[in-house]
C-alpha cells in the first residue's frame, strides 16, 4: 500500500459514514454520534474539499450510488455501516468486560476512538496511521474540538517502525486488559506482516485482551478471494493504490490466530449482521454486499 498520500480508501470510508447518515432507511444503522464526529473531523482535516462532503448529503448523491449498485452488486453502502457498528459494539462490550485501553490500527478517518475517548474518560485510546493519513486526523481531531488527554494519535508507518516501538511513545501498558481494531486493514498486508502483528498484540496486551479485525476470504496460497466481487473490488483498489495482499479461508482462521496465541471469540457474516442488525431496523430484506468477514478473537484469560 503506498503511504505517501493521504489514504483514498480511509477518506472514502468516512464520507460513505456521511452518505449512510444521509439515507433515511439506515437510520439507527451507524452507532451513535459515529457520522456527525466522522463529518466534523474530516472537514477541520482539510484531507477532503468541503464541498465533497456537502454532496454526501444531496440526494442525488444517493439515487447515484443506488444506480451504481444496481450496476454492480447491491448492498455495498450497507456493508460499511454493518462493520463499523459490530467494530463499535465489540469495543464496548470489551471495555464493560474489563479493557482499560482501546488501540486502533490503521485508523483512517474513522471515528470510533475519539467517540471512546470522550465517553470514557478513564479509558487510554492510542490510534496509529502512516503519516500521511494521520497528519490531516490529527489536525481534524483537534479542530473539531475532540482532543482529549487520553487520546494519543500517532504517526508511524507499520511497514517499517515495530508496533512496540510506536506504543512505548503513548502511555500504552503492555500489561493491561486491551482492545484492539483492525477494520480494513489486515488484507493489505502480507501474510508475514499479519502474523507479525497477531504476535505484536499478544506481546503487548494483556490477559483477557481482545482483537477485533475484518478480513477476506482467501484461496489456498492465502491470496484474497472475494466472490462476485473480486474483480470488481480489488481492480478498483489496485487503481487506488491500495492492492490486497491476504486473505483467508473462514474455516481456517481459528488454528491461524492460534499460533499467535489467541482464540477465536466471534466470527459473523454479511447474513449473520443482516439478521442481527438489519431485521431489527425494520430492513430484515434489505441486500448485503459482505466481501469481508468480521471476527473477535481473544487471548487466554491468564497468561500461559
Ligand atoms: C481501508 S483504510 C481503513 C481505515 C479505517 N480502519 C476504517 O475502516 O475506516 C486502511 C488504513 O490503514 C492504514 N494503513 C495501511 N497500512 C499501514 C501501515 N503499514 N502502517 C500504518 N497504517 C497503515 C492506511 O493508511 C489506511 O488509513
Amino acid at each position: 500500500m503506498s503511504h505517501e498520500r493521504t489514504s483514498l480508501t480511509a477518506k472514502k470510508i468516512a464520507r460513505f459514514m456521511v452518505l449512510i447518515d444521509a439515507v433515511p432507511r439506515f437510520a439507527g444503522l451507524l452507532p451513535a454520534d459515529a457520522a456527525t464526529t466522522a463529518e466534523a473531523i474530516l472537514r477541520a482535516s482539510g484531507a477532503v474539499a468541503q464541498r465533497h462532503i456537502d454532496m454526501m448529503r444531496a440526494p442525488w448523491t444517493q439515487r447515484f450510488y443506488e444506480i451504481a449498485e444496481a450496476w454492480t452488486a447491491r448492498g455495498q453502502l450497507v456493508w460499511f455501516g454493518l462493520r463499523k457498528r459490530w467494530m463499535a459494539d465489540a469495543v464496548e462490550e470489551a471495555i464493560a468486560a474489563g479493557a482499560t485501553q482501546l488501540l486502533v490500527v490503521g485508523a483512517g478517518f474513522d471515528p470510533l476512538a475519539a467517540i471512546i475517548a470522550r465517553r470514557h474518560p478513564e479509558v487510554t485510546c492510542v490510534e496509529i496511521d502512516a503519516p500521511a493519513t494521520a497528519a490531516p486526523k490529527r489536525e481534524g481531531v483537534r479542530g473539531a474540538g475532540f482532543a482529549r488527554t487520553n487520546l494519543h494519535l500517532c504517526a508511524a508507518d507499520l511497514s517499517e517502525r515495530s508496533l512496540g516501538e510506536v506504543l512505548h511513545e503513548t502511555p500504552w501498558r503492555s500489561d493491561a486488559q486491551s482492545v484492539v481494531v483492525a477494520e480494513g486493514l489486515l488484507m493489505y498486508l502480507d501474510v508475514k506482516d499479519v502474523k507479525a502483528f497477531f504476535r505484536a498484540i499478544h506481546e503487548h496486551t494483556g490477559a483477557g485482551s481482545r482483537v477485533a479485525f475484518s478480513y477476506v476470504d482467501g484461496d489456498d496460497a492465502g491470496r484474497p478471494h472475494l466472490g462476485t466481487l473480486d474483480w470488481l473490488i480489488r481492480t478498483s483498489l489496485r487503481l487506488a493504490g491500495e492492492r490486497m495482499r491476504w486473505g483467508i479461508r473462514p474455516e481456517r482462521l481459528r488454528a491461524f490466530v492460534e499460533e499467535a496465541g489467541f482464540f477465536v471469540g466471534e466470527q459473523v457474516d454479511g447474513a449473520a449482521l443482516q439478521k442481527e442488525v438489519l431485521a431489527p431496523l425494520g430492513l430484515p430484506e434489505e441486500p448485503v454486499a459482505a466481501y469481508e468477514y468480521l471476527a473477535m478473537v481473544e487471548r487466554a484469560k491468564a497468561r500461559e
